[in-house]
């Protein structure tokens, strides 16, 4: 058990192996020139202090080198994604050759999809959850009027069971049992983006694949958060975006995995780029696509190398740290995050995130009893006291204390400031 006062976060502080990585990153400031205590790396990562230098390189290397800065110069454009790649495919637990990056996350679900979700007679449907993530559900109902199938009757939704706040991946099982031959596609999240929730990706693949139908994941918010053994997980495909906990910048390239037995198979339809074409012959214009291997066939356009530059940075930064580092000091820091919350506010509020670690990454989400307007009062109360965490309405708001850069003393502060509004 925790003792939440300062003394014993500034002693955490000292105590954690991680807590320089801070000094590499960038915070916000307030209006008086202050860096704000940031808890939204759940939305947005925080730049790099080396974001810039590597942008910069990039610049100069168009400006310089014209065209040749694809092959030529400190850091070569056409080496991005080669450098990114084992970089990624660490941090998501798969094969270098299992990854790529391209487009942004929502592009990426309709290109796996498109070769992934193939209606065949009955075996038509996708199950989603209720309350994914907007962007995830109009690609789902995109991609069935795609196919000429009604969304209505096509995308069955699971939701969590009356009076409760969360999805038991049971749910899931039995629905992928009893009309495992109706289902073509299990789309879900890793971890559910206003809960929290971090789903049990093995569990429900086996689940799936039983049933005969395909798993996709969209890991955005547990890529970079959790350790994720995508590969040993068996999951068809996943795609996950490089700007939250990656911290690659807004817009940055997605990840993508696609998993080893799906490679180089000629009956998996892709659509195709030049970019699809294998790096070695790629600019002989060949009439005939010379496909490349790995999931980089999934690849189509040439990648927007200024956005591209950050996510390099801070892929190295998460490397130097290590996923299992970040990890440990995640679930001490989102338990020292937990106790506060239960000690110095508890009567006010209702943690909806899954108590045990097992089930969440650093993210906690809070519901206020007090109801919706006091929740969002306290929202931004707390936002112009510089403590930035975010709101989901109906009446959630989310708070990630990130392990890379936040500290157990800017916890402590977050709380100290809860504490004293709401008990004006
Ligand atoms: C769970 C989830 N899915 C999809 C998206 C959309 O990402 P993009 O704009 O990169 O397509 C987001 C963005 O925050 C997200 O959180």
């Amino acid at each position: 058990m925790h003792n939440f006062n300062a003394e014993h976060a500034a002693e955490l502080d000292q105590n954690d192996p991680l807590a320089h990585y801070r000094e590499l990153f960038h915070f916000p400031l307030d209006a008086n020139g202050n860096p704000v205590n940031y808890f939204c790396g759940h939305s947005l990562g925080l730049q790099s202090v080396a974001a810039s230098d590597m942008v910069n390189t990039a610049l100069e290397s168009w400006r310089l080198q014209g065209v040749d800065g694809h092959f030529t110069g400190g850091k070569p454009w056409l080496t991005y994604l080669e450098n990114l790649q084992p970089l990624m495919a660490a941090l998501v637990g798969a094969q270098p050759r299992e990854v790529t990056c391209m487009n942004s996350l929502t592009v990426n679900l309709h290109l796996l999809m498109a070769s992934f979700y193939r209606p065949q007679g009955k075996r038509s449907k996708i199950v989603i959850e209720k309350h994914a993530f907007p962007s995830d559900r109009y690609a789902v109902v995109s991609q069935l009027q795609w196919h000429g199938l009604d969304p209505a009757t096509h995308m069955i939704e699971i939701e969590p069971l009356p009076g409760q706040a969360l999805i038991d991946e049971a749910q899931v099982e039995q629905l992928l049992s009893e009309r495992g031959d109706e289902i073509a596609l299990l789309m879900f999240p890793g971890v559910q983006y206003i809960t929290g929730q971090f789903f049990d990706l093995q569990r429900l693949t086996t689940a799936a694949h039983a049933a005969g139908a395909v798993a996709g994941f969209d890991l955005a918010h547990a890529a970079g958060n959790l350790p994720l053994q995508l590969h040993d997980s068996g999951a068809d495909f996943a795609c996950w975006c490089g700007y939250k906990y990656l911290n690659g910048g807004p817009g940055t390239l997605s990840g993508c995995f696609v998993h080893e037995r799906h490679l180089d198979r000629d009956d998996v339809i892709k659509l195709a780029g030049w970019w699809s074409n294998d790096v070695s012959t790629r600019f002989e214009m060949r009439e005939q696509l010379d496909w490349a291997r790995g999931a980089d066939a999934w690849q189509i356009s040439n990648p927007p190398i200024l956005s591209t530059a950050p996510l390099l940075t801070a892929l190295d930064i998460h490397h130097r740290a290590g996923m299992q580092a970040l990890r440990d000091k995640a679930i001490a820091l989102t338990g020292f995050l937990e106790t506060g919350l239960q000690t110095l506010v508890g009567e006010h509020i209702e943690i909806i995130t899954p108590s045990d670690p097992q089930q969440r990454g650093c993210q906690l989400s809070v519901r206020m009893l007090a109801g919706k307007d006091s929740g969002q009062q306290l929202y931004k109360s707390l936002y112009q006291h510089g403590h930035i965490c975010d709101w989901r309405n109906p009446d959630i708001m989310r708070i990630a204390p990130v392990p890379l850069y936040n500290s157990f003393s800017d916890v402590y502060r977050l709380l100290g400031c809860m504490r004293s509004l709401l008990a004006q």
